[in-house]
């Protein structure tokens, strides 16, 4: 390597799989994270003072005093879709770009909203742990009876690829009547692909039996459901969250789950996480589960080489795959 072209520094801000932090020493000069700690703001920023490039996940939060701190950061490659750790405005002002892993995580996650709302309107976790208590002792007729998902009407907030992913599975797999609302109504072949209907936020949460939640986070979506969204809902629906924490006001959920407002709740999100709502933890009729609706190796594998491709990209041909910022002139997509 020669001296007058050194090779990009990068930071690598969490553990990541060894043959993604192989891949990435070919082109550039590694800071790994092999312990996976999660470092506080002064620990990332003593890190990434001397970096070109970071490839951060969504622990790391990404804001103007960051930047400040780190004059030669050009690139922040996040393994995730959801970019809600960035200040996109304080770094399109820093002409620091960010991207995301769009697409590679949609069907996977799609599987996970599934099988959460099954797990949750089966009672399958509650039960569970009854029968592991030692509690079981006979059978009865109406032993953890729960609702149906086939022929059942499936609400969807948020319409993007991983809300069509959970609706087509509905649609198609289950017989369900899907129903949606998102900011922007889809075209008609979506539609028809989803089998989905558009209707009022408000017929969403007073009509469905099952409501997902998949839609971004942002100041807008902050508390989304809440109580007097919560109060519009059928006392059997069920509630499914693979969105963000923070869209659902946990304690307002809480109660509502206490007091029998809706059926359940199966939440892979919470506001604060890693940290969960106390009253969460108490209440039997809500599954949790730790942040892993895109969690299988493959997908998780692909994420990292999406995120590693952005970074190779960038330094090799001033060029990204899936920005999420305004891109710098010099640099295309
Ligand atoms: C995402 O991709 O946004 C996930 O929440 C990260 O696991």
């Amino acid at each position: 390597m020669s001296t007058s072209n050194p090779k990009p520094r990068i930071l690598i801000s969490r553990g990541v799989f060894p043959e993604v932090v192989q891949r990435l020493e070919t082109y550039f000069e590694v800071e790994p994270n092999p312990t996976d700690t999660v470092w506080t703001k002064a620990e990332l920023i003593d890190r990434l003072r001397d970096k070109d490039g970071a490839f951060t996940t969504g622990t790391d939060r990404i804001d103007a005093e960051v930047l400040a701190a780190c004059p030669k950061l050009k690139i922040c490659a996040n393994m995730a879709v959801g970019f809600n750790n960035f200040d996109v405005a304080a770094m399109d002002a820093a002409g620091v770009v960010g991207t995301n892993t769009p697409d590679v995580l949609t069907e996977t996650t799609a599987d996970f909203g599934f099988a959460l709302l099954m797990a949750t309107a089966r009672r399958i976790a509650e039960s569970e742990h009854y029968l592991r208590a030692g509690r079981w002792e006979r059978w009865s007729f109406d032993m953890f009876a729960g609702s149906d998902i086939h022929g059942a009407t499936l609400g969807i907030l948020g319409m993007g690829r991983i809300g069509q992913g959970i609706a087509k599975r509905g649609a198609h797999g289950f017989g369900m009547k899907v129903i949606y609302h998102n900011r922007s109504r889809l075209d008609a072949a979506s539609e028809s692909a989803c089998k989905a209907t558009y209707v009022s936020k408000q017929e969403l949460l007073q009509i469905a039996d099952h409501l997902v939640l998949v839609l971004p986070y942002s100041a807008e979506s902050h508390h989304a459901i809440g109580a007097a969204e919560l109060a519009l809902m059928k006392p059997t629906a069920t509630l499914v969250n693979i969105a963000r924490g923070g869209i659902v006001d946990d304690a307002a959920l809480a109660a509502a789950l206490r007091q029998g407002q809706i059926a359940a709740a199966g939440l892979d999100v919470f506001e604060g996480e890693p940290k969960v709502h106390p009253d969460l933890l108490t209440v039997p009729n809500v599954v949790l589960t730790p942040h892993i609706a895109s969690s299988s190796v493959p997908t998780r594998l692909a994420m990292a080489q999406l995120a590693a491709d952005n970074l190779v990209e960038f330094f090799g041909k001033h060029k990204v795959l899936t920005p999420v910022t305004a891109l710098p002139s010099g640099v295309s997509r």
